[in-house]
Parts: structure tokens; sequence; C-alpha cells
């Protein structure tokens, strides 16, 4: 473990980035071995987080500020959406928890990824921020309202596609933090869970949604 601290310390310095915004990304791996510990009663982590962890120790996936970011290699199913991509940069938005999704620092963080990638050498004239999230379901605009961090989030994006065959559906492990099959045990302690738990059980569904938007430098 103390080899990937130092080895990922050395990526941020060699790239000039502080202490400070190494020691905010490297908080990532608490926050998922946490998970595990609380769950299990015993340190670990989850197989299906490995690649996450891997991609903020290799540097793949940065967080500048509210928001973390990837580049994206393979736009997939999006590449039929522009018919040019010259000089397009496709970024992977991730959202961490824990900290308000408020639209000023979001703002802050999109700035702060185009400096970030130019100073990387990236040549773009055009960066496309894609998110894939519970966040982006276009059902929430029913339950929260309009001034909500999250509808505020929701409205940079266009919606493209929804996944509508999710087996374990994430809203509800990130809402309610549980795996209980008992919709009657699902907490009820914010707007959001008292709102999505009702709806939910008449029968509304909130896919993870895939959104972009284009911003042109
Ligand atoms: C993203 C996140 C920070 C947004 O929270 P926020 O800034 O409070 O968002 P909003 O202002 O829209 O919240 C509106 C209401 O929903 C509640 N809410 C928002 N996200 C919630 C969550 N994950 N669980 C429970 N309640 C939540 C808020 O507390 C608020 O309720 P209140 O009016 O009773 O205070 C929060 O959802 C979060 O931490 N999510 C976990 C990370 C995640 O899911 N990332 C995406 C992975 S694909």
């Amino acid at each position: 473990m103390n080899k990937s601290k130092t080895y990922t310390k050395d990526l941020y310095k060699n790239t000039k980035l502080s202490d400070e915004l190494f020691a905010d990304n490297i908080k990532d791996l608490y926050i998922w071995s946490e998970k595990y510990e609380k769950e299990n009663n015993v340190k670990g982590l989850y197989k299906e987080h490995f690649k996450w962890v891997d991609s903020i120790l290799e540097m793949k996936v940065i967080k500048l500020g509210r928001l973390q970011f990837e580049v994206l290699e393979n736009i997939d199913d999006l590449s039929n959406v522009f018919e040019e991509t010259k000089d397009f940069l496709f970024v992977n938005v991730h959202i961490r928890e824990g900290e308000k999704l408020t639209p000023e620092e979001c703002e802050k963080s999109y700035d702060m990824a185009i400096n970030f990638y130019k100073s990387r050498g990236h040549k773009f004239s055009t960066v496309v921020f894609v998110c894939y999230s519970w966040l982006l379901s276009p059902n929430l605009k029913n339950i929260l309202p309009e001034e909500s961090n999250i509808i505020k989030f929701q409205e940079k994006y266009t919606f493209f596609s929804s996944n509508l065959n999710e087996k374990n559906p994430q809203i509800i492990e990130r809402v309610f933090g549980n795996k209980s099959e008992n919709i009657e045990d699902w907490e009820e302690g914010t707007n959001l869970q008292r709102k999505l738990k009702e709806e939910w059980k008449k029968g509304m569904r909130f896919p993870m949604t895939k959104g972009y938007f284009i911003k042109k430098i």
C-alpha cells in the first residue's frame, strides 16, 4: 500500500500538482475501503471497485475541486451525435459523495479540468463533458425542486440514453446506502429519500442516464 501511495504521490509531484490536491484525490481509497469495512466488519475492498481505485492511483481519474474527471478514449455510442470530432476532447465526469453539488463549485471544477488538460499538453478547441449517473435520471425532476443542486447539475446536460436494465439500481444504493430488499426499511431522512421511496412504490423508476454538454474553448 505504501508503495502505491508513494508512486501516486510522485505522479502528482511530476505534474506539479499540490499536496492538497493529492490528499483530496487519495481520499477516494478511504471512502471505498470504509464502505467495505462498514458492510463486512473487516478491512477490504470490493472487487468491482478495483478498477476505479486503480484509476485513482494511476491518476487517470483526477478530482479538481468538486468533480472528478477522466479523459474518454472511447466515446462509443456518442460518436453518432457528432459529425466532426476533430480537436474535441471528451471528458468523463464523476461525482464523489460527501460534498454538496453546488452549481458554483461545479462551474469552477469544469474550468479547472479544462486548464488541467491544457497544461498536460492536450490540444483541443472543444470539450465535451460526459456523465453517466443516476443523478441525470430525468424522473428526478418529478421529485426534486427546481433549485436543488441535482436538478441544477442536470440542467447543463443533454440527455442521451438511459439504462433500462439495471439489476441493482444505483440510485437505491446511493440514496439509501443499504441493500435491503424490503422497501419499508428504506430510510426517510431527507426529502429525496422520502419522495423517492414514495414514487418507487408507485412504480416510477430512475435509471442511470448518460448526458453530455459541449464547451467551446
Ligand atoms: C451528489 C450529491 C452530493 C448531491 O447532494 P446535494 O448537493 O445535497 O443535492 P440536492 O441539493 O439536489 O439535494 C436535494 C435533497 O436531496 C437530498 N439528497 C441528495 N443526495 C442524496 C443522497 N445521495 N442520499 C440521500 N439524500 C440525498 C438532500 O439532502 C436534499 O434533501 P433535504 O432537502 O432534505 O436537505 C449527493 O447525492 C451524493 O453525495 N451522492 C453520492 C455520490 C454519487 O452518487 N455519485 C454519482 C455516482 S454515479
